[in-house]
């Protein structure tokens, strides 16, 4: 049995600015976060991951931060979070951070003095190289458009920044700033914090002379300005494995922390992350789910991908949604992201969820004059702004979804009234109470929280497999498609259906067996559940 909490354990992402605001100014802050834990352990997830809450001119919205040991006075002060954690740690809730370790804000001191003069002591800690004769040093795109090198008047020298120009790179190369994250990781552990969520994690080091990127011949018209050349120099060199090392030796010397990497590569690439003898991150976010074709082929075979890509004693995890992806209810559909949750919860490996994708909450159109998104400014019409997914949690019908008294940061969602906490905790066939109760059998089912995976073939475009532990086998059978479709189930399968997406309450298995429209079932004993209940009590 898995005993580990982040192994086990359900990730919650909150960002705090959309998440609850107690202070009137619109936006969400950490007084709410404390405000919402009763909420959070009813729903029963075990870790938050909170968004960049630290002092930063919000042009990244907190990924740009200008003083990484205190926080913003837009979410509150160090007490607030010291609070934020106490009340936390007093539910069996952990607390993890992110750490933005690539970057900092162009008005953090460490770059305001780097950018004063080229005999600064900080000048190395950032990325200066002169230009070519025709322009900058090489032909690296930024992530949100446009070229990576912004020219610098007053020192007559190009800065790097793989993001925003308000976010310079920091040079990882020299030991100085790697002292200096590290005193920052410390800093926080020292608060308490549970572990880390490290933001752009294989953009840490790059190509120590700089190559030019090799042209991408699949680039096209309407893809952003980093799809023009393949990344190869600019990010994910070998050099990282050390770094990521020393990251984890920093947490391993405090008890039962994680860290988790954003690393957003192709399969083989992600799972070197997880370090030589497993010394790197404990979890390399796998963002698979996000990407993939919704059909059972697609998903079947994501899945063996992974389970065999994954290194000799790696644990596996799934995210189905975060603040820079579509939402899950508008990438699958309402009905289909039903089966998307119990997906997700069925899976082996810690599931990560994102704020109001238990809600169905879906992506909100801003008007133009409402967007806040740089990326979005940056590059528009792409559809590659991150406000739609940003909006305000949905707590309640009252004005403005109970998420503020006054004028929100982001507009609230139009589906609001009917999609929100209370509603929809009074209501057994709402999207929470599925996530609610297929939580809940997660805890109870060790074959779910730890059990092996295997496939089940079953029928065209059903997605099926086994999850066994000891003498627990459960069959999970998801339907993809939007039409009723007789099965015939294995014959060790359990007489119960322990949970559909259709009804949570525990039904015996029906002969014939028939999985509806968009319906997904967990399959097992009800024996099997009472003893769980028994055993935990
Ligand atoms: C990560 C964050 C994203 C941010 C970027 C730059 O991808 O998730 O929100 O804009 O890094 O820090
Ligand atoms: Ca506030």
């Amino acid at each position: 049995m898995v005993t580990t909490w982040w192994k086990h354990g359900i990730i919650y992402q909150v960002y705090p600015r959309s998440f609850l605001d107690t202070n009137g100014d619109g936006i969400g802050d950490l007084q709410g976060i404390v405000r919402s834990l009763d909420y959070l352990t009813w729903l029963g997830v075990d870790a938050l991951w909170v968004s960049p809450i630290f002092p930063s001119p919000m042009a990244d919205f907190g990924y740009d931060i200008s003083d990484y040991c205190s926080i913003s006075a837009t979410f509150g002060q160090l007490a607030d979070f010291d609070r934020l954690v106490t009340e936390a740690h007093r539910r069996h809730v952990k607390v993890i951070l992110d750490l933005v370790p690539n970057h900092t804000s162009d008005r953090h001191p460490w770059f305001v003095d780097s950018r004063s003069s080229r005999a600064s002591s900080k000048r190395d800690w950032y990325i200066w190289r002169d230009g070519q004769p025709d322009g900058p040093p090489n032909n690296w795109m930024s992530n949100f458009g446009g070229p990576a090198w912004e020219w610098d008047e007053t020192t007559h020298q190009f800065y790097y920044h793989a993001f925003l120009k308000e976010q310079p790179d920091l040079n990882w190369r020299n030991p100085e700033v790697r002292m200096a994250m590290q005193a920052v990781m410390r800093f926080w552990l020292d608060h308490g914090v549970d572990g880390f969520r490290i933001d752009g994690l294989w953009h840490l080091i790059k190509d120590a002379s700089f190559r030019d990127n090799p042209v991408n011949a699949g680039y096209g018209p309407g893809q952003p300005d980093i799809n023009r050349f393949l990344q190869v120099h600019s990010a994910d060199q070998p050099e990282i494995a050390d770094l990521v090392a020393e990251l984890r030796a920093v947490v391993d010397a405090y008890a039962d922390r994680v860290l988790i990497g954003e690393i957003y590569l192709p399969l083989q690439r992600l799972v070197a992350y997880y370090g030589k003898d497993l010394e790197g991150v404990h979890l390399p976010f796998n963002f698979q789910l996000l990407f993939t074709a919704w059909n059972a082929p697609a998903l079947a075979s994501l899945i063996e991908e992974y389970e065999r890509a994954l290194p000799v004693g790696a644990w596996p995890n799934w995210v189905l949604g975060n603040h820079d992806q579509k939402r899950v209810a508008t990438r699958v559909g309402d009905a289909q992201a039903r089966i998307a949750a119990m997906l997700l919860l069925t899976l082996r490996g810690t599931p990560t969820l994102y704020y109001g994708d238990e809600l169905g909450m879906t992506n909100v159109p801003i008007p133009p004059d409402a967007v806040q998104d740089s990326w979005e400014k940056n590059e528009p019409g792409l559809g590659l702004g991150r406000d739609p997914q940003r909006t305000p949690m949905q707590w309640s019908k009252s004005v403005h979804a109970g998420f503020t008294d006054q004028t929100p940061w982001l507009p609230v969602g139009a589906n609001y009234r009917q999609c929100n906490v209370d509603e929809e905790k009074g209501d057994p066939g709402s999207m929470l109470i599925l996530y609610r109760s297929l939580i809940a059998l997660r805890r109870r089912m060790p074959a779910l929280a730890g059990g092996a995976y295997r496939a089940v073939p079953l029928g065209e475009n059903i997605l099926a497999y086994e999850r066994v532990e000891g003498d627990q086998r459960l069959l999970i059978a998801l339907n993809l498609d939007s039409d009723a479709k007789p099965v015939r189930l294995p014959s060790w399968a359990g007489t119960d259906v322990l949970l559909s997406t259709r009804t949570v309450k525990p039904a015996s298995v029906s002969m014939p067996f028939v999985l509806h429209a968009d319906e997904g079932v967990v399959i097992g004993s009800e024996t099997d559940v009472e003893q769980a209940i028994e055993g935990a009590s």
